[in-house]
């Protein structure tokens, strides 16, 4: 990309969309296009193709998509899967028809297999059957990807992906129900925090291993694939480090300054015991993570507390 070519985020509101435009105008990007949901729903069809035969960017960062946490992916199944197949066809599609140079789709480390070798590399894709909570938003997610390596194997594109692992940072969604599990946990220890509360109780038993990419870094990566990386397989987006649940609820706590017991209520379901991306691509193209989750952790609560709009979501 040069400094002037024509850029456009889809879903520059949302928490990645918006680290991509703060990384690209840091780098001194200068021709970016944005449309709010309001303005350009891209579900349909017609106003995206109007969009992209008017404005023809010429580089796409494909961010927007239908996402959330375990809960609301099992209780709209059928709306995760035909918001974000359309919307993700739609912009692909008129993108190619348009002339656009480069797209690059994110997708999500939920497309691999349930069972997955760990940490899991981007080779294991299709290998065997999904986990099932949130299967249609990882066929959807397939499709998009797949749709941009039929694109270039068949009409020569330069279109690429990449699947990143659990993401927090400016601008994540802290409902109750609908979020991830870091933003979750930062909502809950900073209300009880301010309710006095002596015990907060987790689900499961803490055992589960995670990973967790500050979004800002994977911004970082996002900019330098666009610039150094083409090929059919995607790249995995992460830091190789994985630490339990148990850990996570520690840190998010100490960092929010709620002093009272943790407890576990271990009735409930713990979810896959690990899940770890192999990030050894990514490296070896010469990238690598900065944010450490603790430091992580604390420009995430500073921006629950000063961004009450996105507190609220
Ligand atoms: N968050 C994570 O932990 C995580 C992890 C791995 C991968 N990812 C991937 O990263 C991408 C972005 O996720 P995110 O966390 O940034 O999500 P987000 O904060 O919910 O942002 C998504 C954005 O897409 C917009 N959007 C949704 N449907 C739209 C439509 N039909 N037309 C126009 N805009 C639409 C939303 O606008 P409205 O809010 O106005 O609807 C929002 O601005 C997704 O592909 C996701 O799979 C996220």
């Amino acid at each position: 990309m040069n400094k002037d070519s024509k850029i456009y985020v889809a879903g520059h509101r949302g928490m990645v969309g918006s680290a991509i435009m703060r990384e690209l105008q840091r780098q001194g990007y200068n021709n970016i296009i944005t449309r709010t949901h309001a303005e350009l729903d891209l579900c349909r069809q017609d106003q995206v193709e109007a969009f992209f035969a008017e404005e023809k960017p010429e580089y796409v960062f494909l961010c927007a998509a239908k996402v959330g946490g375990i809960i609301a992916n099992q209780s709209s199944l059928a709306d995760f899967m035909y918001d974000n197949m359309m919307l993700e066809m739609n912009v692909i599609h008129a993108a190619w028809q348009n002339g656009c140079k480069k797209l690059e789709f994110l997708g999500s480390s939920c497309i691999y297999p349930r069972l997955a070798p760990q940490p899991m590399p981007e080779s294991c894709l299709l290998t065997s059957a999904l986990e099932p909570t949130n299967e249609a938003y990882a066929l959807a997610k397939i499709s998009g990807l797949k749709y941009c390596e039929y694109l270039n194997r068949q009409y020569g594109t330069d279109y690429i992906s990449l699947m990143p692992t659990n993401l927090y940072g400016p601008n994540d969604n802290y409902h109750p129900e609908h979020s991830h599990v870091l933003p979750a946990l930062i909502r809950r220890f900073h209300e009880a925090k301010e309710a006095g509360l002596t015990e907060v109780t987790c689900w499961g038993d803490g055992t589960p291993m995670r990973e967790f990419l500050y979004v800002d870094d994977l911004a970082n990566l996002c900019v330098f694939l666009m610039n150094n990386y083409s090929g059919n397989e995607t790249v995995n987006a992460g830091t190789g480090k994985e630490v339990s649940i148990k850990t996570l609820t520690e840190l998010v706590a100490k960092v929010v300054g709620y002093e009272g017991k943790i407890l576990w209520d271990t009735t409930r379901p713990n979810g896959t015991p690990r899940k770890l991306l192999d990030v050894s691509k990514a490296a070896a193209l010469g990238w690598t993570y900065k944010t450490e989750l603790e430091e992580g952790i604390r420009l995430a609560y500073d921006d629950f507390l000063n961004n009450p709009m996105r507190a609220e979501r």
